[in-house]
């Protein structure tokens, strides 16, 4: 496995590109059962590509950068046997350099959710996206659903930018009790860790009144916003469509539930994607089906 560090080391890249599509899969670092399990999907369509970016850009000014836990040598260890043919943790003067004041903004899909509660931080995540397409070159770059409204901008910049990349989600890992894996999860101590669980309850209170047939977006909602009393703060509870991320009175197709909350020191978002074509409650995608026929097909296998 390649560490690289420089934009002039990324021409190592060269060796992989061929009969399989180059995978891409971005990171902050600080890897975790749900990192490595978008590497092991995007490994089965071919080489990957991880970078590990701790990206000031997507961060407030009264936000966790400097906190924010970094460790290469124990994401190295754990990147390693998953067959990642090369690391790409470049220092911040290699990814802003020069004037840096070009910027990519989002549209409406980075307004509201995450994107009310932190100013800048979709420019800060598209800016950084861009770059590292641009630097890498992927055939397919591969996403958590954990980061539903990423995903969603992520796909319009591509769409509307004509990137020839080609996106996959990979579903949310979970601890055992529920709790969605984060790197922020190890600012909780353990009293937290038990009310972090009110998000996980939140989303699932919602799906047991889609699943009786209820289809107000209100009532999902209430139903969210009750089991997050729990919390410290709640930031939101939405219902919203995929991908425009409308809000609509009553719902539809395949829709967002999307839960942000405070508690203790740590900002936990949440979500559940769910397609309700048909009258069933299904899991949905936001972006590709990694396992699909169709997406290994188009990707070139
Ligand atoms: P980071 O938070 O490190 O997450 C890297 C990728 O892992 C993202 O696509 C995220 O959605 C995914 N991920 C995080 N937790 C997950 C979980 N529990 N299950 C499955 N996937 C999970 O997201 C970022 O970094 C940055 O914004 C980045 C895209 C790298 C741009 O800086």
């Amino acid at each position: 496995m390649e560490v690289l560090r420089t934009a002039a080391d990324l021409k190592q890249l060269d060796q992989w590109r061929g009969a399989k599509p180059l995978v891409l899969v971005p990171t902050m670092g600080a890897l975790h059962a749900g990192h490595l399990s978008l590497v092991a999907a995007g490994a089965r369509l071919g080489p990957v590509v991880v970078t590990i970016f701790v990206n000031p850009a997507q961060f407030g000014p009264n936000e966790d950068f400097a906190a924010y836990p970094r460790d290469l040598q124990a994401d190295l260890a754990l990147l390693e046997p998953l067959g990642v043919k090369a690391v790409f943790a470049p220092p911040v003067n290699e990814i802003y350099g020069g004037e840096g004041e070009v910027t990519v903004q989002p549209g409406h899909r980075g307004q509201g959710l995450c994107g009310g509660d932190r100013p800048g931080h979709f420019s800060g995540v598209l800016t950084v996206v861009a770059k590292l397409f641009g630097l890498i070159r992927p055939e397919v770059a591969v996403f958590g659903r954990k980061d539903a409204q990423q995903c969603l901008v992520i796909r319009q910049m591509v769409e509307d930018l004509r990137w020839p990349v080609r996106l996959a989600d990979g579903p949310t890992v979970r601890e055992p009790d529920g709790l969605a894996m984060s790197s922020r999860n190890r600012y909780l101590n353990t009293e937290q860790r038990q009310r972090a669980l009110c998000l996980w309850r939140a989303l699932n209170a919602a799906r047991e009144l889609l699943a009786e047939g209820e289809r107000t977006a209100g009532a999902l909602r209430e139903a969210m916003l009750g089991r997050l009393a729990a919390a410290d703060r709640t930031e939101y509870a939405a219902v919203r469509q995929v991908p425009d991320l409308a809000e609509p009175a009553t719902v539809a197709g395949t829709i967002l539930l999307a839960v942000a909350a405070r508690v203790g020191p740590a900002r936990l978002i949440d979500n559940m994607v769910l397609d309700l074509r048909g009258g069933a409650v299904r899991d949905g995608f936001l972006l590709g089906d990694l396992n699909s026929r169709d997406f290994l097909n188009e990707a070139g296998e």
